[in-house]
Parts: C-alpha cells; sequence; structure tokens
C-alpha cells in the first residue's frame, strides 16, 4: 500500500522524469501503437479490466466538454465505475450551502479510489484535498491552474515535435484568467532552452506570478503586441480564448476580443514545420460590434483547421490517452 495520496493539484508537482514516464506509458496504450496499431476494437477489449474494482468520482463545478468526457472515457475503457456530477454546483449540497470540504469528506469516505475535480475558484483544492482520503485530481479551478491539460499540452509537444526543448512558444490571448497556459508555463519553464512569447490584449496579460516565477527560473520570456513578428520564429503558437466569464468589469469583451485572431494569413507566417495549439473550446459565435457593425468570428478561424500543422482535435484527443496513464499512475498500477 502507498503510504502518500498521489494527488494532481498543481503543474509544480511534475518533473521531467514523472513526464519521461507518463509519456512512455501514454504512448504505449494508444491503439495506434503495437498490437492494436487501430484496431480500436480490440485495444478497448484489451484496455477493459486494467482498473477494475476501481471507483472513480467526477464533481464538476464549472461547464466541461473534453476534460469530463476524457477523464470519464479514460476511466470507463480501463473498466473503472464512475459516479458523476456534471452540474456540481447546483445538483449538489452546495445549493443548500454545504461546503465543498464537507461534501467531499462524506464522498470519501464511500470509498472512491479516485475524485476529479473542477472547480470555480483557484487554489481551493490543495484544502478540499486535506479532508479526502483519495486522491484529488484537479481537473481546472477558476483562474488558477489546469495541470492535467498542461501535461496533455506537453504530451502533444513531444508527440508532434519530438522534443520539450529548446523550443520557442508563443502563447497568446487571455493569459490573465487561461488557467491552461499558466500550468504549461511552470511545464515549459522545466525544460532547457524555452523561450516564451506572450501575446495578449492590454488588461489580459499574464500575471506577475508566473513571470516571477520564470525569472528566477531564468527562462526566457517577453511579452510583445506584435503577433506577426512573434510568430514566425515560433515552434509553438498556443492559442486561447478570452475567458468571457472571468473578465473583470474594467475589460470589454468586444474590444479585447476583437484584437488578435489566427487565420491563414497568420498561418502563413509560422514555419512549416511548427505546431498550432489550442486547448479548445474555441468561441464559434460572432457577433456585431456596435462601433462599425463588422461582425467578428471567434480566435481561432475554422479555415486553419485542415492546414497539417493545425494540431488541436489531435491534443484534444491525447487527453483521452494522457488521463488514462494518469489513472493508472494514480492507482499504482503501471
Ligand atoms: C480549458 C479550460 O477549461 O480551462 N478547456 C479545457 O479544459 N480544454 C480552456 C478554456 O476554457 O478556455
Amino acid at each position: 500500500m502507498r503510504s502518500k495520496l498521489r494527488h494532481v493539484i498543481d503543474a509544480h508537482d511534475f518533473d521531467p522524469t514523472f513526464l519521461e514516464e507518463l509519456f512512455a506509458s501514454t504512448n504505449a496504450l494508444r491503439p495506434d501503437a503495437s498490437p492494436w496499431n487501430g484496431n480500436v476494437r480490440k485495444w478497448k477489449q484489451d484496455m477493459y479490466g486494467q482498473l477494475s474494482g476501481y471507483l472513480m468520482y467526477s464533481l464538476f463545478y464549472e461547464p466541461s466538454t473534453r476534460t469530463r468526457f476524457s477523464f470519464e472515457t479514460a476511466a470507463d475503457i480501463l473498466g473503472m465505475r464512475v459516479r458523476a456530477s456534471e452540474n456540481a454546483g447546483q445538483f449538489s449540497s452546495r445549493a443548500k450551502g454545504e461546503s465543498d470540504q464537507d461534501a467531499v469528506k462524506v464522498l470519501s469516505s464511500y470509498h472512491p479510489d479516485i475524485i476529479v475535480i473542477r472547480h470555480d475558484e483557484a487554489d481551493t483544492l490543495l484544502d478540499i484535498a486535506k479532508v479526502s482520503s483519495a486522491p484529488i485530481i484537479n481537473a481546472g479551478d477558476g483562474g488558477g491552474q489546469h495541470p492535467t491539460q498542461s501535461l496533455l499540452d506537453m504530451y502533444t509537444i513531444q508527440h508532434e515535435l519530438g522534443r520539450l526543448r529548446d523550443l520557442t512558444i508563443v502563447m497568446g490571448g487571455d493569459l490573465r484568467n487561461g488557467r491552461t497556459v499558466r500550468s504549461l508555463a511552470y511545464l515549459l519553464a522545466k525544460f532547457p532552452g524555452n523561450t516564451l512569447i506572450f501575446v495578449a490584449p492590454p488588461g489580459l496579460e499574464m500575471r506577475p506570478d508566473i513571470k516571477d516565477y520564470l525569472k528566477r527560473k531564468k527562462v526566457a520570456f517577453h511579452e510583445t503586441q506584435d503577433l506577426d513578428d512573434a510568430i514566425q520564429d515560433a515552434d509553438v503558437v498556443y492559442w486561447t480564448r478570452i475567458q468571457k466569464e472571468r473578465l473583470t468589469p474594467d475589460v470589454e469583451y468586444a474590444d479585447v476580443a476583437r484584437q488578435f485572431r489566427i487565420t491563414n494569413l497568420e498561418l502563413a507566417r509560422m514555419k512549416p514545420k511548427s505546431i498550432l495549439m489550442h486547448p479548445l473550446p474555441r468561441v464559434k459565435e460572432g457577433f456585431i460590434d456596435p462601433k462599425d457593425g463588422e461582425e467578428l468570428i471567434n480566435e481561432l478561424a475554422e479555415e486553419c483547421d485542415t492546414d497539417p500543422r493545425a494540431a488541436y482535435f489531435r491534443q484534444a484527443q491525447n487527453g483521452l490517452y494522457v488521463r488514462m496513464a494518469l489513472l493508472k499512475w494514480v492507482l499504482g498500477s503501471k
């Protein structure tokens, strides 16, 4: 029996050796790996039962498509049992005023082996973990972190470009409120030779905690408003949506949403051997700008999807495989 629970709360906790091991195990359990070579039916048969007898709880206090489905599907494919509350804010006793600590204390007494939580506030999961008898996995905490997303992001970079060091990475969009870029910056800082370039509308710049961390770690980074210039040297362009739900009143969505967009024009400036990533969701809706009546669409134009460098749907699929490997690691099963 392990004495210490393997909580997954903060991307800081991962070191390069852990990533290497996790990614090797991810590579070995992909359906396109040998012996399945893309035979998904056979792959599912072989995966099933690897974690049978284990129980996962999944509590989501914020909306989610990829993170929730990939976690729950990963558990299903490995033969775990899953109990889920997809709208836990409304359909748990939090709506009656219960604290999340009390809820998790009780839920963990029902003998789950893992509790996956997407929380609506940053920095609360450590306190919740203190009362849990099962490992807690952070599936995104407000404007805080998204450690498992950063794992699949790093895996995607490794898988697509073959390395995690000596890279120039442009991160763009809402860097202030987006949690994926925060966790990813922590992980990229752990590998030598990486340079980070931040491109954000005014008011949505990367917060000082990350920049101070990068300075302490002597990681090269700079901030610019010149997207065209930044992307031409990038190995990775990591784009993100404006986090409309987290904007402070001083920032007007229509103003910031129109500032930077990735279209085929921007793609044309990227190196032939580079990748365009996005954690998704991208914003689909257009809106009419009251100032000039122009219709704005999204931060990442659909016309980019057919370019081989557009890695975001492969990135999202990798989330399933990385989370399968992560569940096995958390449960101590190789
Ligand atoms: C992200 C999230 O929830 O932080 N989505 C995801 O998990 N893939 C990104 C976002 O919401 O913009």
